[in-house]
């Protein structure tokens, strides 16, 4: 029954065409989603209330932010000041998510970035708090590859596109989860509960940056489990 003869050949055709179908199905399934990080969670409305900008202190805002046709572009440079007159902390434009403070349960940060050819030593996303330390996560752009603080490589090629961020936090299970374009890119252990809040913008890194530090948002969302 299985050597070939011009018998099969039928056989064989309804299969390929099966085998192809599948294939095609699978493809749809793709594009349709499946698979999207954000799957099973319930996205939370957010208004500009809940966006609470952070830049030098000593700066107008509009020196170092602007929105327009639904882009939050934010910019820093390397001699600016810090956020507060009392902060030793390195300059930053963030965008904090306000009024979404959490300690437990799996929450969600999504958003589309886009980092200009240039900017580096900038973190551009970041869960404030822990249990130990000032910060869960912290994703920094070095020479267009995003990395995890200073260390693991998590995404690479990244300057002058429009990339989809998504982050995982499962606070009870303590594991945090990166995601690009929706692609599961790299995974850790969080640093414990603590009063936890997604950010993103500029912030300078400690060593290693460019004068000049710029990122883009756009369509940010939290979602919750
Ligand atoms: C970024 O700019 C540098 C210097 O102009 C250039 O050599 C490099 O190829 C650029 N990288 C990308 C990804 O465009
Ligand atoms: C800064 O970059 C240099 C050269 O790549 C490297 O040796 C050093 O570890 C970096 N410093 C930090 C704090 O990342």
């Amino acid at each position: 029954m299985c050597s070939l003869s011009y018998n099969n050949y039928p056989i064989l055709f309804i299969s390929m065409f099966l085998l192809l179908l599948l294939l095609f199905c699978l493809d749809t399934l793709k594009v349709a989603g499946y698979g999207d990080p954000t799957l099973g969670f319930t996205p939370i409305p957010l208004t500009h209330a809940n966006l609470k900008l952070q830049k030098p202190y000593d700066i107008p805002l509009n020196q170092r932010y602007s929105f327009k046709d639904g882009v939050h572009r934010l910019w820093v440079y390397a001699d600016d000041k810090p956020h507060e007159p009392t902060s030793r902390t390195q300059p930053r434009t963030e965008i904090r998510i306000l009024g979404l403070d959490y300690n437990s349960g799996v929450w969600q940060f999504e958003g589309y970035g886009f980092v200009p050819n240039g900017t580096s030593g900038a973190t551009i996303a970041q869960i404030h708090g822990a249990a130990h330390g000032a910060t869960t996560l912290i994703l920094r752009i070095y020479n267009g590859d995003i990395r995890y603080y200073s260390r693991d490589l998590v995404a690479e090629n990244l300057y002058d596109r429009w990339f989809r961020l998504n982050i995982i936090h499962d606070v009870d299970g303590g594991i945090v989860k990166v995601f690009i374009d929706g692609e599961k890119k790299f995974h850790t252990n969080d640093k414990g509960p603590g009063d936890l809040y997604f950010k993103c913008g500029v912030y300078a890194a400690p060593a290693n940056i460019s004068y000049y530090m710029e990122s883009r948002w756009r369509d940010i969302k939290i979602y919750r489990l």
